[in-house]
């Protein structure tokens, strides 16, 4: 049974990440078959449970609530106030933080309890730090986010009302895409506003909108929400994004464009090359993840460059996620170049769109879908 994640807070809260992390928290316990119920607040309504349940008058981080219950394991509260001190007192973000605490509620409702004395303590920190390198390491497989823009490239080309990206995002979808991803160019060469906002209302995985940091594309990301949202350089010439955002040049107005996009409840992700100074610079915006530029790797005319260049990636994905950065891939992969990259456990997300719409062409939509996912996941 997969986690239910429940928001009671102020403002808008993307709950995409937690739910991931209890789903999996289940199934690495194969307690899938298990109900788990998670309950995001504020520390006013904590603090009532903290004070009502356990006679405990403050706003508490963490608290759960074991079933005892052949199909529910229980309940976990978690106060996001609380989880956002605690993040900016660990230097850490957000996310991670909440995972964490999800993790420690997680373990009370397996019955360990670290206040019963040392050696329960002690058991109980062992298994909490399995349980997150699992979730942040992962052995579980990456996901497949198929980016749409090439179709709506191709409608455009006529400037009529077909081919259409929404019906592409739903069929992708069936197809067993675990999203979609569209990117709003500044000059809509492809995609258009209502395409994002149509695309949102029909996603039952998740929408990755891509976006340049600008006043006009953070309005606009507030406004639709979609699940998360990837920073990407612009160029109008360009024939599609080249490089990396260079956060290290732009540290101060990328931690600006995050910090708008949390307000709004959007988690964030850079889409930085592969280089330690970038790694280091994007942890500190404060966003929660990166895309990796894979199109050197890509790109790479001979097997020499083609090694150096993955053997960075994978060397940077271990940083990050060392770091605590959740890392995706993408740019420029194919059914050739892909396979290689999935073995790279860090990576947790691939998106992948032009070779996957060029290949639809001839195999159908489906196939192609289906087909990337067997190299990726296979
Ligand atoms: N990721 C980002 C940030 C991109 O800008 C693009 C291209 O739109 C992709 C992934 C997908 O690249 P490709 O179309 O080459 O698969």
């Amino acid at each position: 049974m997969p986690a239910n994640i429940l928001v009671d807070y102020t403002r808008p809260f993307s709950t995409l990440w937690l739910k991931r992390c209890a789903d999996n928290l289940l199934r690495a316990r194969g307690l899938q078959q298990k109900e788990l119920n998670v309950l995001l607040t504020d520390n006013p309504t904590i603090e009532q449970f903290n004070r009502r349940w356990f006679n405990r008058p403050w706003p508490t981080n963490v608290i759960s609530f074991p079933m005892d219950d052949m199909d529910c394991l229980g309940d976990v509260v978690i106060s996001i106030d609380r989880a956002r001190e605690e993040a900016q007192q660990g230097l850490t973000t957000l996310s991670n933080r909440l995972v964490e605490l999800l993790v420690h509620g997680f373990v009370h409702l397996l019955g360990e309890d670290h206040e019963r004395g040392p050696e329960d303590a002690l058991r109980m920190g062992h298994m909490e730090f399995e349980l997150k390198k699992t979730l942040f390491r992962r052995n579980i497989m990456a996901d497949l986010c198929i980016n749409v823009d090439h179709v709506a490239t191709i409608r455009q080309a006529r400037g009529g009302v077909e081919p259409e990206p929404v019906v592409a995002a739903g069929m992708v979808e069936l197809a067993g895409a675990d999203g979609v991803v569209v990117h709003l160019r500044e000059d809509r060469r492809h995609i258009q506003d209502r395409d994002v906002r149509l695309i949102k209302e029909i996603v039952q995985t998740r929408l990755t909108l891509e976006m340049a940091a600008t006043d006009e594309m953070i309005s606009i990301a507030s406004d639709i929400r979609p699940d998360i949202v990837t920073l990407v350089p612009e160029k109008r010439q360009e024939l599609t994004t080249e490089g990396g955002l260079d956060v290290a040049g732009l540290e101060r107005s990328v931690t600006d464009a995050v910090s708008r996009l949390h307000d709004a409840g959007i988690p964030v992700s850079l889409f930085i090359d592969a280089e330690k100074e970038q790694i280091e610079a994007a942890k500190r915006t404060g966003a929660e993840c990166i895309e990796i530029h894979t199109g050197r790797y890509a790109d790479a005319r001979d097997e020499k460059t083609r090694d150096r260049e993955f053997d960075k990636i994978a060397e940077m994905a271990r940083l990050a996620t060392d770091l605590g950065l959740r890392v995706h891939a993408g740019h420029g992969l194919n059914y050739q170049n892909t396979g290689r990259l999935a073995a790279v456990s860090e990576i947790v997300e691939f998106s992948i769109g032009h070779s996957v719409i060029s290949r639809s062409v001839f195999v159908g939509l489906e196939r192609a879908v289906k087909e990337m996912l067997s190299i990726i996941k296979g």
